[in-house]
């Protein structure tokens, strides 16, 4: 068993993060004359992250990308399954228990503009939640985290409000807020959709560096899986709520095996190089309604065969630790 101890909390388990059965779903009114439509944000997704680990989810829009990483952070509760994060179950804890675990689970927003305090300044920003939290912490833990994140000398950043920062740097400064709290895990929601080019590299070294460093484990969720290859050890694949191939990063992009994956590898050009198979897909996604039996993919997918229409694909290991839901399989 692997322990280690920080100011907040102890790491007592190899997995940081286990997510078991989790169901999402949501009741919207039908148009007039039909039924409420159920959306199966996520449904039925279950994986693990282990101690230091960064694991990378990765879909289009509309996948559940952003619904996991709210309900691993417990800002929204699913509607089955359970979340254990060092493996106390975070929706069943005492309270207690949760808001210490709680607080050592971060979350960074894509848009770290809309995020962060217009009205506070750095300084205030990163005190804001070891106040909240009543953590104890003096002058240098917040220049601690600044200088984390590179922003350096921290001293001059302190007194600058949001506005007197570039994008890079105001994402920089919610992570530090994130690293001051000494996190075990941090979720990170497209962390660099809104950077540029240069900055989005030296964004993802800061994570490799801070994994390095201070053992922060991580769910980067990306829509971009050039995003999920350069940051990350092991890939997620959602598609309409479900995992439909997971494995080790460089696998699951040099050797991706779901139609799904393949498209997605194949939008981008500098990882087409990276994976040969050529791939094309129908139309774009629809909404996750869980509608018609068989392969949820089925309708976008040129290699669906009968079975596709029918029966539906469980996630299988294919290769050590390289899973796919595909009849091809
Ligand atoms: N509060 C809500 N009420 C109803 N439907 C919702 C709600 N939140 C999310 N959804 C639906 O759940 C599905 C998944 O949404 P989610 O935001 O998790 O997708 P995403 O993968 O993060 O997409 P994006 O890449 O655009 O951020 C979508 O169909 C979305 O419309
Ligand atoms: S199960 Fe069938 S429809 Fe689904 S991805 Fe595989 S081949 Fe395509
Ligand atoms: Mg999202």
């Amino acid at each position: 068993m692997n322990t280690t101890s920080t100011a907040h909390y102890t790491v007592i388990e190899m997995e940081i993060l286990r997510i078991d059965g989790v169901k999402k779903y949501y009741t919207k009114k039908g148009l007039s004359g039909s039924g409420p439509r159920v959306i199966r944000a996520l449904d039925g997704v279950s994986l693990s992250v282990e101690n230091g680990e960064i694991y990378s989810v990765v879909g289009e829009t509309g996948s559940g990308k952003s619904t996991l990483g709210r309900i691993v952070v417990g800002l929204i509760s699913p509607t089955a399954g359970s979340v254990r994060v060092n493996g106390t179950d975070i929706f069943t804890s005492g309270r207690k228990e949760l808001k210490k675990l709680r607080s050592s689970v971060q979350v960074i927003f894509q848009d770290p503009y809309s995020s962060l305090n217009p009205r506070f300044n750095v300084r205030q920003i990163i005190e804001e939640p070891l106040k909240l939290n009543k953590i104890p912490f003096t002058r240098e833990d917040i220049l601690d985290s600044l200088r984390s994140v590179g922003l350096i000398p921290p001293e001059d950043f302190l007194p600058r409000y949001p506005h007197e920062l570039s994008g890079g740097q105001r994402q920089r400064v919610a992570i530090a807020r994130s690293v001051v709290m000494k996190p075990m895990f941090i979720v990170a929601d497209e962390p660099v959709s809104m950077l540029d080019a240069s900055m989005r590299a030296s964004f993802l070294d800061l994570i490799a560096s801070l994994r390095k460093e201070r053992g922060i484990s991580m769910m980067l969720i990306s829509h971009d899986i050039s995003t999920s290859y350069y940051a990350s050890d092991r890939t997620g694949v959602l598609y309409l709520g479900k995992l439909v191939e997971e494995g080790p990063t460089d696998r699951v992009v040099e050797n991706p095996l779901h139609p799904y994956t393949k498209a997605l590898i194949q939008a981008i050009p500098s990882l087409g190089k990276v994976s040969e198979k050529k791939v094309d897909i129908k139309g774009a996604i629809r909404s996750a309604t869980g509608e018609g039996t068989g392969c949820q993919f089925r309708d976008r997918c040129v290699f669906a065969i009968e079975k596709c229409g029918v029966e539906e694909p469980e996630l299988r290991e294919v290769e050590k630790g390289h899973s796919v839901a595909c009849h091809l399989y």
